[in-house]
């Protein structure tokens, strides 16, 4: 059993917690904000949920005592705000680069064996920034964005197809961004076989496209960014890390001369385990995949100097 600490229980954040309890994989989760009695109330909230639920898993509620994570096997960051309807995840990046920073000097002097999960925005630059500042090794800092929108994307493919979503396999590599992700239409399969097979051309790409913007889309919906599917997506990475499971889903991780890129963290698919990313799947894109890779990454690197 293992502790998990959620930084930020903003909607993010508290669904990542409640989704975690729920798969009722971890013996503790600590959820910490800096709004005085906040994580307190929404820990109580959630484990007023266990005896309807049934989950075994303790959800702490602390106020900026980072005392409490002490300890922790996996730690979340979700702090920062959260895009409102019109912003790119890109705009968030002056005021979370701070946050995120601090949040992580603090995390790792109470957990400095901690596998760290990104989730704050723009999620491929925070994850750089954690990664450079923070000295850990690379496999125990990854950033959350591809299995969320793979999520997204299987969604919009099901919708399509008119199937249920487990028949359906897809996957985002690329950035977390609205022009940065790179939904992969044609290695995606609806019971192995590929989905052109079923979908034309002009129907993938508009899958694609909604894909691409399925966080703007919910974001002007909602009046402020998602959390079901986000917190799910956090709660899955997380469950396969404690539990070794070996999943296989793209999350943003440190290249070193995989897809031909260096000195950047972005979506790749990983085999997530004990260890937290423990390798990098190397697919092998044709042309038109590979140049749009170089154009997310030049995107990323991009963002990434304005640090
Ligand atoms: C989204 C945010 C979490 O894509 O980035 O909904």
């Amino acid at each position: 059993m293992s502790k998990i600490s959620v930084i930020g229980a903003g909607n993010v954040g508290a669904s990542c917690a409640e989704y975690i309890a729920i798969k009722n994989f971890a013996e503790e989760v600590v959820l910490l904000d800096i709004k005085e009695n906040f994580a307190e109330g929404k820990a109580m909230d959630l484990m007023q949920t266990a005896a309807l639920n049934g989950f075994d898993t303790r959800i702490i509620g602390s106020t900026n005592d980072y005392s409490k994570t002490q300890g922790s096997d996996v730690v979340v960051i979700t702090s920062g705000i959260p895009r409102k309807p019109g912003m790119t995840r890109e705009e968030l990046i002056g005021i979370n680069a701070g946050i995120v920073k601090s949040v992580m000097e603090n995390c790792l002097q109470h957990s400095p064996e901690a596998i760290f999960v990104i989730v704050s925005n723009p999620m491929d630059t925070m994850t750089y920034l954690a990664k450079s500042n923070a000295g850990l090794p690379k496999n125990r800092i990854i950033g959350m964005g591809g299995a969320l929108d793979s999520a997204r994307f299987r969604y919009f493919l099901s919708q399509s197809l008119d199937c249920p979503m487990s028949d359906v396999e897809g996957m985002v590599i690329g950035g977390h961004g609205d022009k940065t992700m790179i939904p992969l239409t044609r290695l995606a399969s609806y019971k192995g076989v590929p989905v052109s097979e079923f979908l034309s051309e002009e129907k993938l790409a508009k899958i694609k496209a909604s894909t691409m913007v399925g966080g703007a889309t919910l974001t002007g919906m909602l009046g402020t960014s998602a959390w079901y599917a986000p917190g799910a997506a956090v709660s899955t990475l997380v469950q396969s890390i404690v539990c070794d499971q070996k999943k296989m889903m793209p999350c943003c991780v440190e290249l070193n001369g995989e897809y031909g890129e260096s000195d950047i963290c972005i979506g790749v698919p990983v085999v997530l385990g004990k260890s937290g990313w423990e390798k990098i799947v190397n697919l092998d894109l044709n042309d038109s995949e590979k140049a749009e890779f170089k154009a997310s990454a030049d995107a990323v690197r991009a963002m990434n100097s304005s640090l």
